[in-house]
């Protein structure tokens, strides 16, 4: 599987994206945007799980790693909500500073979210963003979700506190884009 979007290709983890992963993510600039999820310092050892769990998962892939010329640069990803939230996934995504501000994400997202709902019985794709996280923000809105909501100094990470800004793209909407 491998989906092609302009400047950049999606396509499953493979262990050798293992190596590049330890180095590239154990980066203040990655994780000080997102959740605890994503340490720092990452750790050789955060970097095998995460390649073993992704090689592991379950088919249809949620989570992609997003390659930039031929090298891995990044990952995108959704998790799935359950029970009453069962037609929900969250999305997130990461791409090394070095390649930052050439529209790579967009590309990305855009691709993915196309994916998710052609792929997963979901009627709604909802991204998290950190109030001072403008550059995730834009690609958001880029890809056609709507800033839905605020919550106040609700994030606090490596001792700064921001506000959650909730962004969803429904699959009504996506469709209706096309
Ligand atoms: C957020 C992130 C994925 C963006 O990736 P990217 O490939 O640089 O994004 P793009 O180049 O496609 O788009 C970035 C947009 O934000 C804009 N932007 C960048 N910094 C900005 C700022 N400080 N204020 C306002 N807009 C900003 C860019 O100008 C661009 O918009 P434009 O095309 O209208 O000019 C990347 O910065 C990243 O990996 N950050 C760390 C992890 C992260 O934040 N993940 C998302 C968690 S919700």
């Amino acid at each position: 599987m491998r989906i092609e979007s302009g400047s950049c290709v999606l396509r499953p983890y493979h262990a050798a994206d293992r190596e590049r992963l330890a180095i590239l993510a154990n980066d203040m600039l990655i994780s000080r945007n997102m959740t605890a999820m994503f340490p720092y310092p990452y750790t050789d050892d955060d970097a095998d799980q995460w390649i073993r769990r992704c090689i592991k998962a379950s088919r249809p892939w949620e989570n992609l790693a997003v390659e930039v010329d031929g090298e891995y640069s990044g990952g995108i990803g959704l998790h799935r909500g359950s029970g009453e939230k069962h037609r929900v996934a969250q999305m997130g995504y990461w791409i090394e500073p070095s390649l930052w501000g050439r529209g790579i994400m967009t590309d990305a997202a855009r691709a993915f979210t196309s994916y998710a709902f052609d792929t997963f019985p979901v009627d709604r794709l909802q991204a998290t963003v950190f109030g001072w996280n403008a550059a995730s923000a834009r690609v958001l809105v880029k890809c056609g979700f709507v800033e839905e909501g605020r919550l106040r100094a609700a994030i606090a990470r490596f001792g700064e506190t921001t506000d959650e800004l909730i962004f969803g793209l429904l699959r009504s909407d996506h469709e209706a884009a096309d």
